[in-house]
């Protein structure tokens, strides 16, 4: 059966700043989607990451559909009206266009889309990130895809030996979506050069060279591009199958045990190491640290079964300990040097009016 998994997911209001949903919010969202999704869609599970609310849907309408984006745009729609009753912080902030039309790429919403035939058995994992931008996935998925230090199943398994294709978007472009197409093994250090730049070149989808079929899809949206100014960082979901002709899901979740350092926390603006965290949890420490989360679920004839939470083990705790210390390593050099993004990255424009106005200032001494 050919199954659609779509993710949308937006930031419309947060309780004490940027830290998570209200319960009425979230509650708001679940109802519009329970009330309006029947006959539209087949499942759903909506959940949030930090202030980001994801709605997690199948059907089998395709990639973009209208009826599915606009289910969505509504439930967003609905519980921005109540997020400003309640008066949360930033009510709306995603939703950056007056009017749906069409579909909800370009105006704000997070999407993540992949159509394919369900297998017998059908696991995936759905990954949502908050307080850092989509280029947080490209060295977890450098590594679950393409290296054999980490996915033993590249070395091991047949039906993983051709190895990947990966779909890497362009994101500073803005006229239209600048693609380029990459296969791992051989194009190896040509995927490095361009995944190196997370906050230029980002993994959009992930395929089998063995079967021609989709194993990851990924949010690219950047609202910077859309707004044209600072509204927040990109917080990235993200959809993985996983098993059999795909790496294994131990493979695909090893690469969160770094903590590496992304983009994000504080106003968007600075390095901080991404922390894998259990479902539904908030923000905390400096705006931060940057999150992921990660639902692992089974289907069949598109439908969920419950989530397990694939960051709520044990092991994962000794992780949360050693990204705390790296956030506070970092921390402890401020506004230094690599801990804050460079001048091209800042979400805020105020340091640019004041660096505009110092070189006024500057002159060139006489020899
Ligand atoms: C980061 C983020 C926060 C805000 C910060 C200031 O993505 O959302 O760090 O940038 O809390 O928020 P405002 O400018 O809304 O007061
Ligand atoms: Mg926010
Ligand atoms: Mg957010």
């Amino acid at each position: 059966m050919d199954i659609t998994l779509s993710v949308i997911k937006a930031d419309i209001g947060s309780i004490g700043g940027h830290i998570a949903p209200s319960q009425k919010l979230l509650a708001t969202v679940r109802d519009h989607i329970k009330k309006h999704g029947e006959g539209l869609i087949r499942d759903h599970y909506i959940s949030f990451t930090g202030d980001d609310i994801a709605i997690v849907m199948t059907h089998t309408r395709g990639e973009g559909d209208e009826a599915v984006h606009k289910l969505a745009w509504d439930a967003f729609i609905a519980g921005t009206a109540v997020a400003k009753q309640q008066g949360l912080y930033g009510a709306g902030q995603d939703l950056l266009k007056d009017s749906f039309s069409g579909n909800v790429k370009g105006m704000g919403p997070a999407v993540a889309e992949m159509k394919f035939s369900e297998r017998p058995n059908e696991p995936f994992l759905f990954f949502a990130a908050d307080k850092t931008d989509p280029g947080a996935y490209n060295l977890p998925l450098y590594l679950a895809f393409a290296d054999p230090m980490n996915t033993p199943g590249l070395m091991l398994a047949p039906s993983l030996a051709k190895g990947f294709r990966f779909v890497i978007m362009d994101v500073a472009h803005t006229e239209g979506d600048r693609v380029i197409e990459l296969n791992a093994p051989e194009d190896l250090y040509d995927i490095a050069a361009l995944l190196r730049d997370p906050e230029r070149f980002v993994v959009e989808s992930i395929w089998s060279r063995t079967t021609g079929e989709q194993a990851v899809s990924v949010s690219t949206s950047r609202l910077h591009n859309i707004a044209g100014k600072y509204t927040g960082k990109d917080d990235p979901v993200m959809l993985v199958r996983v098993q059999k002709d795909f790496p294994a899901t131990g493979e695909i979740l090893a690469p969160y045990a770094l903590g590496h350092f992304v983009a994000g926390s504080m106003r968007g603006s600075h390095q901080m190491p991404l922390m894998p965290v259990q479902l539904n949890s908030g923000i905390s420490y400096f705006d931060g640290p940057p999150v992921v989360s990660c639902a692992a679920f089974a289907m069949h004839e598109g439908k969920f079964t419950e989530p397990m939470d694939a960051f709520a083990h044990p092991f994962w705790s000794k992780v949360r300990d050693n990204v705390a210390d790296k956030a506070l390593d970092m921390r402890r050099q401020g506004f230094f040097g690599a801990a804050m993004l460079p001048m091209s990255e800042l979400e805020y424009t105020g340091i640019m009016e004041k660096l505009a106005k110092l070189e006024e200032r500057f002159k060139v001494r006489k020899e």
